[in-house]
Parts: C-alpha cells; sequence; structure tokens
C-alpha cells in the first residue's frame, strides 16, 4: 500500500504524527506532503523536531492567503504531486483548508480518501472549519470518528453505515504517548510559574479575532481575570497581527499578569496546560486535550463540535459572554466548580492502531 498524507497546519502534525508511527511498524510506504499553510517555525518546524515526525517529503509552500486562494493553490500544486506519485490512498486530518484541497483532488483522481476526525459538526456554517469538514466528509472513503456525534452526524447526512469507523482520537493518542517526555519541560521554571497559580489562555478564531469589538470585549474579560490568577498567552500568529491592527499592544501591556508568549512547541505548551489551574480558549484541540487532562476548560465560544468534552469531560461552553466568562473563572479559582472528568470512549491511545487495522483491512 502506498499512502500519501496531507498536512499544513499546527493540529495537523500533532494528529498525523501518531498515523505515521504506525505506518512505520507496519512498513507502509508514506508520502508525507506538508501544504505551508503554517510556515513559522514556531508553527510548524518546532512540531516536527518535538514530535520526531520525519521532513515532509514535499513542501508545497503555499503560505497564508484568503480562504478560495489558499485552497486553490494547494489544488493547483498538489494535484501535480499527486498525478506524478499515484498512491493508492491519501489521508487527511482535521478540518483547515489543506483537509479540504487534499480531498478533492485526490477523489478527483480517482484516489480514495481517508479522513481521519470525520463527521465532527458545529452546525455553524460561519465557520470556515464547518464548510471544511461537511465537505470532506461528503467526498471521503474512510471516515475515521472520534466521538459518537461524529457517527450520528455522518449518518444523518446520508453517509453509509460502511464507511464510518469509530476509531478514537489521534490527537490524544499523541497526548498519551509525549505526556512523560512533556513532564521534562522547562517552561514553568522560563515563566517563573507555580503549579495551579496561572491560567493559560489560547485564541485564535476568527469570530473573536478578526473584529476589532469583539477582541476588545476578550481583553476587556482578561483585565479582570488577570487580576484574580496570572493569564499565559501564547499568541498566535493571526491573533498577533491583530493586536497589532487594532492597536492593542498598550492596553495589552498594561496588564502586570498577562503574560504573552510566541507560540510554544508541544511538549512545552502540553505541560503548561497539565499544571494549570484552567484553560481559556477557542482552540479544537484543547477542548480534547484539556478533557484526557482533566484540567477545566473555558470555551471562548457558543458552539463546539465536540459535545463530548462537554458532556464527559472538563469542557465548559461558556461563549464570549464578559460577565458569564467571569464568573466561570472565579469560581474555578475559587474551587467552587466541580467539573466532569470521565475520559471519552476509545481516547486510550490506539486511535492510530485501529485506523491503520481498517485500512489493511479494507
Ligand atoms: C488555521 C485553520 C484553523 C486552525 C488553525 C490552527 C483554516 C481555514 N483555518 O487557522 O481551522 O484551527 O489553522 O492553528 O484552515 N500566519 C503566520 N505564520 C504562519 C501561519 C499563519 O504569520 O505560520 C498568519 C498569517 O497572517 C495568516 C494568518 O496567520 O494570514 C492566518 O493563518 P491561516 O492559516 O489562514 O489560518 P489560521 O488562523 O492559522
Ligand atoms: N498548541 C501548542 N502550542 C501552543 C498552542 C497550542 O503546541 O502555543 C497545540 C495544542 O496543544 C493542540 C494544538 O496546538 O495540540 C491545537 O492547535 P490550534 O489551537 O492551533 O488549532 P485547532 O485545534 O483549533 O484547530
Amino acid at each position: 500500500m502506498k499512502i500519501l498524507s496531507v498536512v499544513g497546519t499546527r493540529p495537523n502534525f500533532i494528529k498525523i504524527a501518531a498515523l505515521i508511527s504506525e505506518f512505520k511498524k507496519h512498513n507502509i510506504s508514506n508520502i508525507l506532503v506538508h501544504t505551508g499553510q503554517h510556515y513559522d517555525k514556531k508553527m510548524s518546524k518546532l512540531f516536527f523536531d518535538d514530535l520526531g515526525l520525519p521532513k515532509p517529503d514535499i513542501n508545497l509552500g503555499i503560505r497564508s492567503g484568503e480562504y478560495s486562494e489558499q485552497i486553490n493553490k494547494v489544488i493547483a500544486k498538489l494535484d501535480e504531486v499527486i498525478a506524478g506519485e499515484n498512491p493508492n490512498l491519501v489521508v487527511v486530518v482535521g478540518d483547515v483548508n489543506s483537509t479540504l484541497a487534499g480531498a478533492l483532488v485526490a477523489k478527483q483522481r480517482r484516489i480514495k480518501v481517508a479522513h481521519v476526525e470525520a463527521g465532527l459538526r458545529s452546525f455553524d456554517l460561519d465557520m470556515p472549519e464547518e464548510i471544511n469538514r461537511m465537505l470532506t466528509d461528503a467526498i471521503s472513503d474512510f471516515l475515521f470518528t472520534t466521538e459518537e456525534s461524529g457517527n450520528r452526524n455522518l449518518l444523518n447526512e446520508g453517509i453509509t453505515k460502511d464507511k464510518i469507523f469509530f476509531v478514537g482520537n489521534v490527537m490524544i493518542d499523541t497526548l498519551l504517548k509525549h505526556r512523560e517526555k512533556a513532564s521534562k519541560s522547562k517552561i514553568l521554571q522560563n515563566l517563573r510559574l507555580k503549579k495551579k497559580q496561572y491560567c493559560v489562555l489560547t485564541l485564535h478564531r476568527p469570530s473573536n479575532v478578526d473584529n476589532k469589538k469583539d477582541f476588545e470585549n476578550i481583553i476587556s474579560m482578561l483585565e479582570e481575570i488577570q487580576q484574580k490568577i496570572k493569564v499565559i498567552f501564547s499568541v498566535h500568529p493571526r491573533t498577533r497581527k491583530n493586536i497589532q491592527a487594532f492597536n492593542l499592544n498598550q492596553k495589552i501591556k498594561s496588564m502586570k499578569n498577562l503574560i504573552l508568549t510566541e507560540p510554544l512547541g508541544y511538549l512545552d505548551f502540553l505541560w503548561l496546560m497539565s499544571n494549570s489551574n484552567f484553560v481559556l480558549t477557542d482552540s479544537g484541540g484543547i477542548q480534547e486535550e484539556t478533557t484526557v487532562l482533566g484540567v477545566p476548560c473555558i470555551t471562548l465560544r457558543s458552539n463546539t463540535e465536540r459535545p463530548v468534552t462537554i458532556k464527559q469531560g472538563s469542557n465548559l461552553l461558556v461563549s464570549t459572554n464578559k460577565e458569564k466568562v467571569i464568573q466561570k473563572a472565579m469560581q474555578i479559582t475559587d474551587g467552587k466548580i466541580k467539573i466532569n472528568k470521565k475520559i471519552p470512549e476509545l481516547w486510550d491511545g490506539k486511535a492510530a492502531e485501529r485506523i491503520v487495522k481498517t485500512l489493511l483491512q479494507n
């Protein structure tokens, strides 16, 4: 079997890591294509190093652009690669532009597509990721799901049962594999942090950071939260760009307990999250990781495509209502909240193993 895997962004690298080590175990030939959607050292190379990923066989170097422009560029360049390599199967992960573009090109070339992390739905078509998820799932041959809601969503959309494989979560495979190694991280010493005496913040959803008013609303909540607890803010490049564009630098600098960092490497960030009092985020993957770590997660969104993290895990879907977020943050720091601590079904570190087994049998 000859597989070609397509990745492009930070969360993609984390997800593919679990699959690549499983491909190796079975001597499956895999061509790793990096679209170049993320290209800063701290959004790309650092993850290859931390996760021991092989250097991509091909980097398309497409870099940033508007939605259609970025997808178009991947399609044009990837098509040549896929035509030349002629793999038996193309693997795409997650819900980013590189995911959809990879699936489209493969399908057009009559090559089978496996979508890892299929079926998740926020039911919010204002999110580019929701469009990517729906379209990728509609044309994939193997739909590997992480939670029950994914199976239901796919069946409701008319996908036949024989294409759906409930296998668990490759992002959690990677987390469990690297937990021990992450505990050697010096990030707490470097940032002079004491366990449980800080919270972690990440933000990058366009709905939170692409509009000045929305971004200012979040900054205004931080003003209050950082008076109670130190906030470590790992700043995504989209967010960094908008801090400049909206002139929010001064305001941010004035908050003594709000500490900004560059995007952190996987191991440092995992250790930082693991020891935090709670996490504030609009990330998809972080909702899942905090569930496994048992760390409370305040999700700064009004919906989630990962409902199991709320029903069973430690995720609290709070929205971006300032009063509600502050209230939850205070309840957590005062120890007045009890969070769920159940690990979702099949989030056991063996998702990649199940995926490869399925591929070899079909
Ligand atoms: C993308 C995904 C999002 C995912 C996120 C993970 C889509 C539509 N969005 O969002 O689903 O959650 O990655 O982090 O695919 N930039 C840099 N350096 C980089 C990468 C980006 O400076 O290495 C800046 C550029 O100004 C760019 C902006 O960040 O315009 C946004 O990058 P882009 O890849 O379009 O979307 P993300 O917000 O990263
Ligand atoms: N992450 C990281 N360093 C950071 C911020 C996040 O390693 O500074 C990891 C995080 O642990 C998770 C992944 O990046 O594994 C999530 O990526 P992101 O939030 O960018 O994308 P999403 O999951 O929302 O698509």
